[in-house]
């Protein structure tokens, strides 16, 4: 019997390569001169791909290229680079990291709307530059204090960063496709309904085309002058030409960005606008929690390949092969 072979598709930490390397035989695509002859030679026999930071999605046309393939582990709990529903109805197993970073990423979430709102990087810029002393005291700034924020995503982080929200007394309202049962902030079905009544809002749902630029410019609008954008998601989510010429215009008040439509590529009229925050896709980079992410990474491919089946299959994954 052949051995159980995995192929990881881009860069990934040493702990999921080594993790890998000591159970199954272990097959680096991005290290080939020639991708296309290294995948034409080693194709057959794949069972497992381990997504890294490879540009470009795992989609129809690149899992037909694997006929045992059987498993995808992603490095991320967000898989929109992984075309689950593909892999789903070809009883391909797609995971993902959930849980282990949502704490990360919900702290992550509100230094940046902190960042944003009280402009800390602009006052460490103020104080590195010698203004302090040369002009004076650093302008006042906008104020988290009776504020509401409006959530579009209330599903793990989502409620992470409500639980922190609220002990910081802000006012919370969230939109997702369903409402929770129990939860006590007001849910509203209409997105540019709920922007219109909020002062911030905080994006962590999903990328995917079911969510490709549902904050548009008639949420921008709607959200105003006075009103702050924090995006933890992904860039998909935002019409990113509409934000531009939003914050441009002071249609929309401040904006605090992790994440870009065409990452690393971000818009360079970002650079020179007093009023963002720019960070490059760190919510969950910390050793601690990338260290959680690549061992579940690991656990998943060797759970599924001693026989004991996946531990964390998206929802994608038919559940007659989870198991
Ligand atoms: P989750 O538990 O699955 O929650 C997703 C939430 O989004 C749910 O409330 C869901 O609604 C809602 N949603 C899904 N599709 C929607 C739509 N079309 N319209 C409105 N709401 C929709 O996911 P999670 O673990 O919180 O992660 C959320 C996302 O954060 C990930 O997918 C990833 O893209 C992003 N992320 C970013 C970073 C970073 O480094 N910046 C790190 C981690 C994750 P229902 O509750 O009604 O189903
Ligand atoms: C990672 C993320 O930065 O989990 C996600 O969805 O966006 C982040 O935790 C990313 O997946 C690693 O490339």
């Amino acid at each position: 019997m052949s051995a159980f072979t995995v192929l990881i598709t881009g860069p990934v930490m040493p702990l999921i390569r080594e993790g890998l390397e000591a159970r199954f035989h272990v097959l680096e695509l991005y290290e080939a001169a020639d991708k296309d002859a290294f995948i034409a030679e080693h194709a057959a026999n794949v069972d497992a791909l381990v997504s890294g930071t490879m540009k470009g999605r795992i989609d129809a046309a690149f899992m037909q290229r694997f006929p045992k393939l059987k498993i995808i582990g992603n490095f991320g709990v967000g898989y929109d680079g992984v075309d689950a529903k593909w892999a789903g109805e070809h009883s391909i197993i797609v995971t993902n990291t959930p849980d282990v970073l949502t704490d990360e990423v919900a702290d992550l979430a509100i230094g940046l709307l902190i960042a944003t709102m009280r402009r800390l990087p602009q006052a460490d810029h103020y104080v590195r530059q010698g203004l302090w002393e040369k002009t004076g005291n650093f302008p006042l700034t906008a104020s988290l204090r009776e504020k509401t924020m409006g959530i579009l995503g209330f599903g793990r982080i989502g409620q992470a960063i409500a639980r922190r929200a609220e002990a910081f007394g802000l006012r919370l309202a969230y939109h997702s496709r369903t409402a929770k049962p129990g939860v006590p902030h007001p849910y509203y079905a209409s997105l540019t309904e709920m922007a219109r009544d909020v002062d911030i809002l905080m994006v962590i749902a999903p990328g995917g085309e079911a969510t490709r630029q549902i904050v548009n410019k008639e949420v921008l609008e709607a959200l105003g002058p006075a009103g702050t954008l924090i995006n933890v998601a992904r860039g998909t989510l935002v019409d990113e030409a509409a934000l531009v010429e939003a914050l441009k215009a002071g249609r929309l008040g401040a904006a605090g960005l992790d994440v870009f439509e065409k990452e690393p590529h971000v818009p360079e009229v970002l650079f020179s606008m007093e009023n963002v925050v720019l960070l490059p896709h760190v919510g969950s980079a910390s050793h601690y929690t990338r260290n959680k992410m690549g061992q579940l990474v690991v656990d998943n491919i060797t759970s599924f390949a001693e026989g004991k089946g996946p531990l964390t299959p998206v929802a994608e994954t038919p559940w007659h092969i989870q198991r």
